[in-house]
């Protein structure tokens, strides 16, 4: 089995990476999309999203980190896959899944879905840029607003000669709010040969066992469950070795969140509206399973600067 971290544009940066991965368990973490137009990006911008680019394309753990690579044009996206190969990539990922208006509109993201024929194009193009030791992989939703070619796109992926395909179990119109359509995992794994990656609301060990079950997938991506609860591939990992992984308890949680309050006030262009909105986010979702972090978000509402969030966080340890 394999457990990936998610992709999470705005919520899991470097510094997350760090922390989550720290933890253990997890086979290969995925940067934020690099969003590829018709042009050679400069370099800054992928060292921007993807820091460790510059360590060996590890985290701090010594967990691989994959690029993740947004666009619509297959000769750009393959030049600049090159480019992060060059610069030290050790797996590239293509994102077709990725549904804001914005991204769509510029044909990049879940709206290639309705067209597979170019999810080939792109994928295969990118696969024959860079070399065969670096595995090119894609990241899918179920389809644009139907199910309909789920598989097709699944086998054009498939056929462009990828590593392997990570399915988000929703179409773009399901968005993130129905429940992920974990029986479609199974029908696509039963049609491809190459690993499929099960992805889209593996928010518990019960979670996983079920999707498993549902769906014959060997391996598995986190997203926002991996935010809500950093030991959740911990967690996973011990079930799957018939296990029980002590859950992680608040104040050791308390303290990750002081290690990215920390982080990113030793970066110097970080200002202190970002941190506090990154702290602020990370407590949305820690809410979701530790009530400890409700209390602490109400406080931290009325926060404006950095040193009072530094007290608030020693006194909730
Ligand atoms: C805030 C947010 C940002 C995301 N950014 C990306 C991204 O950059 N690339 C990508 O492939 N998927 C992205 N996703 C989708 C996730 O990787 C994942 O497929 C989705 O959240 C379903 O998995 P989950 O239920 O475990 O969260 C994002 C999701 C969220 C909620």
């Amino acid at each position: 089995m394999k457990l990936y971290l998610a992709p999470m544009e705005g919520v899991i940066d470097h510094h997350l990476r760090n922390i989550l991965t720290n933890i253990g368990a997890y086979h290969r973490c995925v940067t934020e999309f690099v969003r590829v137009t018709d042009k050679l990006l400069p370099e800054q911008v992928f060292h921007r999203i993807c820091p460790e680019l510059k360590h060996g394309s590890q985290t701090a753990s010594g967990t691989p980190v994959t690029i993740q690579l947004l666009g619509g044009i297959a000769e750009a996206m393959a030049e600049n896959a090159r480019l992060a190969v060059e610069l030290g990539a050790t797996a590239i990922d293509i994102n077709f899944g990725c549904p804001s208006r914005f991204v769509n509109r510029k044909a990049g993201g879940a709206v290639l879905l309705k067209e597979p024929e170019r999810i080939f194009k792109i994928a295969a193009a990118v696969r024959k840029a860079v070399p065969m030791r670096v595995p090119v992989s894609a990241k899918i939703r179920l389809g644009y607003e139907s199910t309909d070619l789920a598989l097709e796109n699944a086998l054009a992926v498939e056929a462009a000669n990828a590593s392997f395909i990570t399915v988000h179990a929703r179409t773009k119109l399901d968005g993130y709010n129905y429940p992920a359509r974990w029986e479609w995992l199974g029908k696509i794994n039963d049609a491809l040969s190459i690993p499929v990656v099960a992805n889209g609301d593996i928010n518990s060990v019960d979670d996983y066992v079920r999707c498993r079950e549902l769906s014959a997938c060997q391996d598995f991506m986190l997203g926002r469950g991996a935010v809500a609860q950093p030991d959740l591939a911990r967690q996973i990992a011990a079930a799957q070795s018939q296990n029980i992984a002590t859950p992680m308890r608040w104040d050791e949680v308390n303290s990750l969140i002081i290690g990215l309050a920390k982080a990113m006030q030793a970066q110097p262009q970080t200002n202190a509206i970002r941190i506090l909105g990154r702290l602020k986010q990370w407590l949305v979702f820690l809410k979701k399973q530790y009530p400890e972090a409700a209390a602490l978000f109400t406080e931290f509402r009325h926060v404006k600067q950095i040193s009072q969030a530094d007290e608030l966080l020693l006194k909730h340890s």
